[in-house]
């Protein structure tokens, strides 16, 4: 089996190809990522002598570069986690969202149809149904669901998700899309919130919690995501939309004192800055659909997860330091500062 997977130097796909390559023993991985500030070659570094492994630096947006590497290689299936996914930053320039998160998932559905692939799944996310209010915990994210959006970010994530139904519809294209909730986990860029905390905090340094903290998200830890995504592209039913989600649901300040408490850091690190325009309140994921249809479950609780994560941070962080010198520390200035 040759499968592509792109934007894999980046948080989720880099995971999904270790579990891939561990899973599957006689699967070929070609990885193509265009390597933005997010993505990084040592993220890459466990596989990248494998012989099943090739890395191609690419831009999934552009016609040639897709094209000719689905000339080469012949891909069965093709998992597009290539994107723009930072919301704070699609407020600040939406136009690179725009290009990558949706251009991009029309070259690739191109080269999909042109090269006869078998397989085209789109990783999506949970923010394209906009969100919940705080006051009724009742309600969930379920598949048929209408699509709106919130943020740049999140109006590019389901413009995409509408193309791929479109090609579906239209060309046929053997397609599935997945929309997972918050994802946790080792190799995650310290712009998110955890990952973002864990360093801050390892360092004594304010850490940023937007407005009241109260927002609420659905923590999955990163390989149980990456299970779901095996099953889906596997036992998925053909243009179906799965929902990805462990009924984990923490507000924002909750998972900041989890950390300090983890790493034995005061409560009064906490800063409440700004909000972020147009904040989502509630994310909380259905998984009803994918646990009765392919069996899946979440298996990390978060009590477990974010040890290990935590664990993670604290053992690699060469990874993180090199990642949060210079630049970064620009990002964080204009990000943060004056909020
Ligand atoms: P990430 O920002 O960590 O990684 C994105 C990767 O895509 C990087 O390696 C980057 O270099 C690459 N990339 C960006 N533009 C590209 C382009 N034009 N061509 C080729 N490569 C390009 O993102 P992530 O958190 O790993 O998210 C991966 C996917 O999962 C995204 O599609 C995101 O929308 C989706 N998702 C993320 C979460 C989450 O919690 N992180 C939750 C649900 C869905
Ligand atoms: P984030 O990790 O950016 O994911 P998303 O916006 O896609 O859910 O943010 C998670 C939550 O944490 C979100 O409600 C915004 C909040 N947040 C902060 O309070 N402070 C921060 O510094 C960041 C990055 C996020």
């Amino acid at each position: 089996m040759k499968i592509l997977v792109t934007g894999a130097a980046g948080f989720i796909g880099s995971n999904f190809v270790f579990y891939m390559l561990d899973k599957h023993e006689d699967y070929k991985i070609t990885v193509l990522d265009s390597l933005t500030y997010a993505g990084n070659m040592e993220t890459l570094k466990p596989v990248i002598t494998d012989n099943r492994f090739r890395f191609v630096r690419g831009d999934v947006a552009k016609r040639d570069t897709v094209f000719s590497i689905f000339k080469e290689e012949e891909f069965d299936i093709v998992i597009n986690f290539a994107a723009e996914s930072h919301v704070d930053r699609s407020i600040e320039d939406p136009g690179v969202f725009l290009r990558t998160n949706i251009l991009g998932t029309q070259v690739l559905m191109d080269a999909c149809r042109e090269f006869g692939v078998k397989r085209y799944h789109q990783v999506g996310t949970d923010e394209v149904y906009g969100d919940l209010p705080l006051d009724r915990p009742d309600l969930f994210f379920t598949e048929d669901m209408s699509i709106t959006a919130s943020s740049p970010y999140s109006a590019s994530k389901a413009s995409a998700d509408l193309l791929v139904m479109a090609y579906h519809r239209t060309y046929g294209l053997p397609v599935t899309i997945s929309r997972c909730s918050n994802n946790y986990g080792p190799y995650q860029f310290p712009e998110k919130l955890i990952p973002l905390i864990i360093a801050r905090a390892l360092e004594d340094k304010e850490l940023p919690v937007y407005g009241t903290g109260e927002n609420v998200r659905d923590w999955l830890y990163v390989e149980d995501h990456c299970r779901a995504i095996d099953m889906i592209i596997h036992e998925g039913k053909e243009g179906e939309v799965y929902n990805i989600g462990g009924h984990n649901e923490k507000t924002n300040l909750e998972v900041v004192k989890v950390i300090l408490k983890h790493l034995n850091k005061p409560e009064s690190l906490i800063t409440f800055v700004g909000d972020r325009k147009g904040h989502d309140l509630r994310y909380a994921i259905d998984p009803e659909k994918i646990h009765k249809e392919l069996g899946w479950l979440p298996t990390t609780k978060f009590d477990d997860g974010i040890k290990l994560t935590i664990d993670w941070y604290l053992e690699n962080k060469k990874w993180w330091e090199n990642i949060i010198s210079g630049e970064y520390q620009q990002y964080y200035d204009h990000m943060y500062g004056g909020r």
